[in-house]
């Protein structure tokens, strides 16, 4: 173990931060294509017709695609639907009804500007409480509530009647988007009836198999290439939209087509969060014992949702408290609004922001002090029945309190230090996501002199996958890291890997790896054995050398053994770890915020931020903290100034730039401080990719209250709200605050 829990830089750091690192649109292919999409001005209309002659006659425009002739499915594109690639029923503005490929980028465009689309105008409803009123235009001839998600526990009603305070409140979370650097691009080409695709996908077996069942081709004629990422954090998970766009155009043209999306295209073309209205009724004993907890939500699908019926749409209350009476209902309705789907931990940062404030103004109504109280109330087995793998969430807790020195730097709300206008605040939340266990596979091959090629379906999008995997594979083979190359992202090349998304690499595909290092380990101490006369189980390996452990004078260099099988040592392994029932596997978490809030304006600068993670065995705590850090700044945007602002008369999203999506900057992130709670998990690390991001905003909202004393509900929390909040508290109170009767 010499290379794992070391802090180990990016085996292609180099090529990342040099501009050596190519990306899919830095690819080129003889003769290839440039193609743009032409979308929807219409909310919600049908397509009448498609006029392209004028467009067609652009010089250098080679094929147009357009919604009156294409037929193709994106399943991916909405599960519980049939969405069409290019459909006539126009459900959003944004929504492509077509999309050009010319020999230019620039004749591209001016034919796209080009393509006349005549519509027929229908009503169009914005919001999804009111989409699902009897007389609300139907997006969906079945109807615009796409489902009704309900979580029981319990028994709420008999939860209530043992508390002895019941509060009640609403919360709400705005439109995000992923916002990845990197736009969604495609570079695809037909070579006979095989289709090559170079995509930004989060998952090559995924884009492929999407791919493959929407063109009806055989997988084996499909093969997906994934190069350097520039993010995803879940909107290019499976097949897309410009991957199956890129592929008709390359179809229809024979040539190769790169459809590279503008930032326009990519906030109306590629999902982001999903809004929510989040209320909320709870009941509490005196002692601050929460007794019973209640959430009717709504949850705003827009036109299309990219995910699964089965995923909750908000998540959190169940798995972050013990409470053990809960009764959710989440009523997820489409809207003629951008579509929706995962972004890092999907459900969770809505749940969490909702159910964390929530707990947070409880003890203080209670004056109770908020770390009591999730120490008092935060889950400790399963849905209360089945005992965690492991479970840091105490530890993580106090560990925190410790040290953001918590006893001395809180305050009862609005009563802290102050520096002219501003008011210092601090506050804490709870949150965690799932740690889950899936199949994965690996090939570790040991070249002649010595060096291993690591072969692994992985995409790498950010979160440093090709380096810890490199890390353990060096680790479980013996010898150093700058001697393992790894193959990566490649369908023809690669075996399975799970789609990087669910944060499931590093322990699954982790895992693969080290049983195929194994492998390859197991046949070179066979060799080893024979050449030095001894029992194999008697051998080990360290630093490329083989060694007899119980007299390491006897040894031979791996190389030595190595070139007496010629490249011929492939270790290799499937792996499908499951839990026994009765078990869960989770990652846990506590954040605490210190901020200043200028009272004056409403502005919240952020002064400190400690961050603690139960997320098992750290490989690499280099990689491990900057996923913290990367999690928490995107949260800290959530927080503060992230929000798609969908205008509710015309339904155009107001902001399509990142001028005016204000993402997190350097000068509004504070340098965050990571820690870990290594738990000691029978199944090795756990989730660590979505974790971070999920109790920023409640963390956040509530080190706001203890600054002012005012509630914010909503994210982000923008100077507006915040001033807004300090207004309401100031002449009627909040909250619904009364003895249950
Ligand atoms: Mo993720 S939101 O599972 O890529």
């Amino acid at each position: 173990m010499a290379i794992i829990g070391t802090r180990v830089a990016r085996v292609d750091g180099y090529e990342r931060v040099s501009g050596k690192a190519l990306y899919t649109a830095d690819w080129k292919q003889p003769r290839m294509l440039y193609a743009e999409v032409v979308s929807s001005t219409r909310p919600h209309a049908e397509v009448v017709s498609v006029d392209t002659s004028e467009a067609l006659r652009v010089p250098g425009v080679e094929a147009i695609v357009d919604c009156k002739e294409t037929g193709i499915t994106w399943s991916e594109g909405e599960p519980a639907r049939s969405r069409m690639l290019l459909d006539e029923h126009i459900r959003f503005v944004g929504e492509i009804v077509a999309a050009v490929a010319a020999k230019t980028r620039y004749a591209a465009h001016e034919a796209a500007e080009k393509v006349r689309v005549v519509y027929n105008d229908l009503p169009a409803v914005y919001d999804p409480e009111e989409a699902l009123k009897k007389e609300a235009p139907q997006i969906w001839t079945s109807g615009n509530l796409r489902q009704i998600q309900r979580y029981e526990r319990g028994f709420v009603e008999k939860g209530f009647q043992e508390a002895d305070l019941i509060f009640e409140d609403t919360f709400r979370t705005s439109r995000f988007h992923n916002a990845a650097m990197e736009t969604g691009a495609s570079l695809a080409w037909w070579t006979g009836g095989n289709l090559t695709v170079i995509a930004s996908t989060q998952s090559v077996t995924g884009a492929r198999a999407g791919l493959a069942k929407d063109l009806q081709i055989p997988l084996s004629k499909v093969r997906v290439i994934a190069l350097y990422k520039g993010g995803g954090f879940g909107n290019r998970s499976n097949a897309v939209n410009h991957d199956l766009l890129a592929a008709i155009l390359a179809k229809k043209t024979g040539k190769p087509v790169l459809l590279e999306f503008s930032r326009y295209d990519e906030f109306l073309g590629s999902h982001g969060r999903w809004p929510t209205v989040q209320h909320y009724r709870i009941g509490v004993k005196k002692d601050g014992e929460v007794t019973a907890l209640q959430l009717r939500a709504y949850a705003d699908m827009g036109a299309y949702h990219r995910r699964s019926p089965e995923i909750p749409y908000i998540r959190g209350p169940p798995e972050f408290y013990r409470c053990p009476n809960m009764k959710l209902e989440v009523y997820a309705a489409y809207t003629n609004t951008p579509f929706t789907g995962s972004m890092r931990a999907p459900p969770a940062v809505a749940g969490c922001f909702g159910s964390e404030s929530l707990m947070d103004h409880v003890a203080n109504q209670m004056k109770i002090d908020p770390v009591e109280f999730r120490l008092k109330n935060h889950i400790i087995k399963a849905d209360n029945k089945d005992e965690y793998t492991s479970n840091g969430i105490t530890e993580c807790i106090r560990k925190g309190a410790e040290i953001i020195d918590w006893k001395r730097v809180w305050h009862p709300p609005s009563q802290g230090p102050t520096y002219g206008s501003l008011n210092h605040g601090v506050g804490m939340a709870i949150g965690g996501w799932m740690a889950r266990l899936v199949s994965a596979s690996a090939i570790m091959k040991v070249n002649r002199d010595g060096s291993a090629h690591l072969v692994v379906g992985v995409t790498d999008i950010g979160g440093g996958a090709k380096t810890v995997l490199s890390m353990i594979a060096a680790d479980t083979l013996g010898i150093p890291l700058q001697d393992v190359k790894v193959t990566w992202g490649d369908t023809d090349v690669c075996p399975f890997a799970p789609g990087e998304t669910g944060s499931r690499t590093t322990t699954n595909v982790g895992l693969a790896v080290k049983v195929a290092a194994e492998d390859a380990k197991s046949q070179l101490l066979a060799k080893a054995s024979q050449m030095l006369d001894v029992d194999p189980h008697g051998l080990d390996v360290a630093d490329g050398t083989i060694f007899r452990r119980d007299e390491p004078a006897t040894r031979i260099p791996l190389s030595k053994v190595a070139e007496t099988m010629p490249d011929a040592i492939i270790g290799k392994a499937t792996t499908d770890p499951k839990l026994p029932s009765g078990k869960a596997r989770f990652s846990f978490a506590a954040h605490f915020a210190e901020v200043l809030v200028d009272k004056e304006v409403g502005k919240i600068i952020v002064k400190r931020y400690v961050a603690v993670h139960d997320s098992g065995r750290i490989v690499n705590p280099l990689t491990a903290e900057n996923q913290v850090q990367g999690g928490v700044t995107m949260g800290l945007g959530l927080a503060l100034t992230e929000e798609q602002i969908v205008n509710k008369s015309t339904g155009y999203l107001e902001n399509p730039s990142l001028w005016t999506y204000r993402l997190p900057m350097h000068l509004d992130v504070p340098k965050i401080e990571v820690h870990f709670v290594e738990t000691d998990d029978p199944y090795g690390p756990k989730s660590l990719g979505e974790p971070p991001v999920v109790p920023v905003c409640a963390a956040i909202a509530n080190a706001v209250y203890n600054a002012v004393g005012a509630r914010v509900k909503e994210i982000p929390l923008t100077p507006e709200r915040v001033l807004r909040a300090m207004n309401t508290t100031q002449t009627i109170p909040s909250d619904v605050n009364r003895r249950h009767s």
